[in-house]
């Protein structure tokens, strides 16, 4: 092998071994979060019951992972030990009357990470019906288990809302413009998230050229905190309110979006 080749090669060994190393820690850092949470260490290896092994994996794949919350922060007990029942000590069925993640008892469980949407739900006739007569939908009703960012599409929230409020003889007097209205809205909703996407995915693109797009990203910002408040108002159940922010955040992210599109793609936006 001549002395030059033979440079190449180690060269690109090093290379390879910086590469290599790199994408190890990586993957080690990410473990690294919860491996001294013994909820999460064990429960990751649990193949029975079903009805528990499976809540484990709605958790490995949320936002909530990503994010650094572990079980303990919604469940209650110990993570620190490896020992079950110490480790489930204050940690009860859902069912259960003190568990944390009860239906009465999760505004207070999320309110510690969620302050602006429970001080909102708290205003709503289901929250006094919910602490009345434990009638009425919590968080995990419409959120589920692990709260993926989008909840459920409008008609499977219209179905939920019909349940109580449009079912002859159900258990309220029929209001059947509760679900439609419902529906109108979280379609309003989701069409403002889908400009959302649309228009972040164009400002990327804009990073990725190099143009100068801090003033686009800065009004879509804004458009982001008119939508966040729509999503904290729905949850005090005002419908108008809730209509009239979804609106206005879809009108100024489509802005921003026909704007970027102009820079982006001159020829065709005329
Ligand atoms: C050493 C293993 C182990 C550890 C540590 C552990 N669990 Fe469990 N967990 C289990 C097993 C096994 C079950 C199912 C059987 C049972 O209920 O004991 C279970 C059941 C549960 C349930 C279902 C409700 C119930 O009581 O039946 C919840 C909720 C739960 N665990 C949460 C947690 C949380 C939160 C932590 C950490 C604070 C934790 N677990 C730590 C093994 C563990
Ligand atoms: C963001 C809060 C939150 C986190 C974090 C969380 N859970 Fe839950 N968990 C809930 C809620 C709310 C319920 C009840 C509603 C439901 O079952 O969908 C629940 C229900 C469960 C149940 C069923 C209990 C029963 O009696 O039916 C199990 C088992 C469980 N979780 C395990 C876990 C494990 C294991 C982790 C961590 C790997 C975890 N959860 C993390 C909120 C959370
Ligand atoms: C220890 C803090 C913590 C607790 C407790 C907690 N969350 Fe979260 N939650 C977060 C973080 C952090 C995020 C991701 C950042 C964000 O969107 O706010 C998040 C995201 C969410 C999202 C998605 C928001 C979005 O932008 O798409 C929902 C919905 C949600 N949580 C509901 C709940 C519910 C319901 C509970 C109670 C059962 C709960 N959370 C408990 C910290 C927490
Ligand atoms: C009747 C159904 C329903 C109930 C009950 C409910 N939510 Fe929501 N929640 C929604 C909808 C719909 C959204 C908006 C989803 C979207 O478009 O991204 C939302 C959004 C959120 C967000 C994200 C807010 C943001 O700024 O992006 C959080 C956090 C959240 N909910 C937490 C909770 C908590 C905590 C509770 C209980 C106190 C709760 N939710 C009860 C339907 C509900
Ligand atoms: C588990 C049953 C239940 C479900 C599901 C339910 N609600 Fe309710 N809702 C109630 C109860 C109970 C009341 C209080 C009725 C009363 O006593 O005035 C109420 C009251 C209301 C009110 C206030 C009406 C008034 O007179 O002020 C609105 C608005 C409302 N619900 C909207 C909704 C929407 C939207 C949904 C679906 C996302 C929904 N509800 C799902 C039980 C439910």
């Amino acid at each position: 092998m001549s002395k030059t080749l033979e440079a190449l090669c180690v060269m690109s060994l090093v290379v390879m071994a910086i590469l290599y190393g790199s994408a190890l820690s990586q993957a080690q850092q990410e473990g690294a979060a919860f491996s001294k949470n013994h909820c999460v260490t064990c429960h990751s290896r649990l193949t029975a019951p079903l009805s528990v092994s499976s809540k484990y994996y709605d958790w490995h794949t949320s936002l909530h992972r990503d994010n650094g919350v572990g079980c303990e922060k919604c469940h209650g007990g110990d993570p620190t030990t490896d020992e079950r029942e110490r480790a489930h000590q204050g940690v009860f069925p859902a069912d259960h009357p003190e568990s944390r993640v009860h239906p009465a008892h999760l505004p207070e469980t999320c309110q510690a990470c969620h302050p602006r949407v429970v001080a909102s739900f708290v205003e709503s006739r289901h929250y006094q019906k919910l602490k009345e007569s434990n009638m009425g939908p919590s968080c995990a009703t419409c959120h589920e288990h692990m709260a993926a960012a989008v909840v459920q599409s409008p008609t499977e929230v219209a179905a939920l809302c019909a349940r109580c409020h449009n079912t002859v003889g159900g258990p309220l007097p029929p209001h059947p413009e509760i679900p439609e209205r419902a529906q109108q809205v979280m379609e309003a909703l989701n069409r403002a998230n889908g400009m959302f996407v649309w228009a972040d995915r164009l400002l990327e693109v804009g990073q990725e050229k190099k143009l100068d797009v801090t003033e686009e990203a800065h009004q879509l910002q804004a458009a982001k905190t008119v939508l966040s408040e729509a999503k904290v108002r729905w949850h005090a159940l005002e419908f108008d309110v809730v209509r009239k922010k979804a609106d206005q955040a879809f009108e100024q992210a489509g802005g921003v979006k026909d704007r970027l599109m102009k820079l982006l793609y001159p020829q065709s936006v005329r």
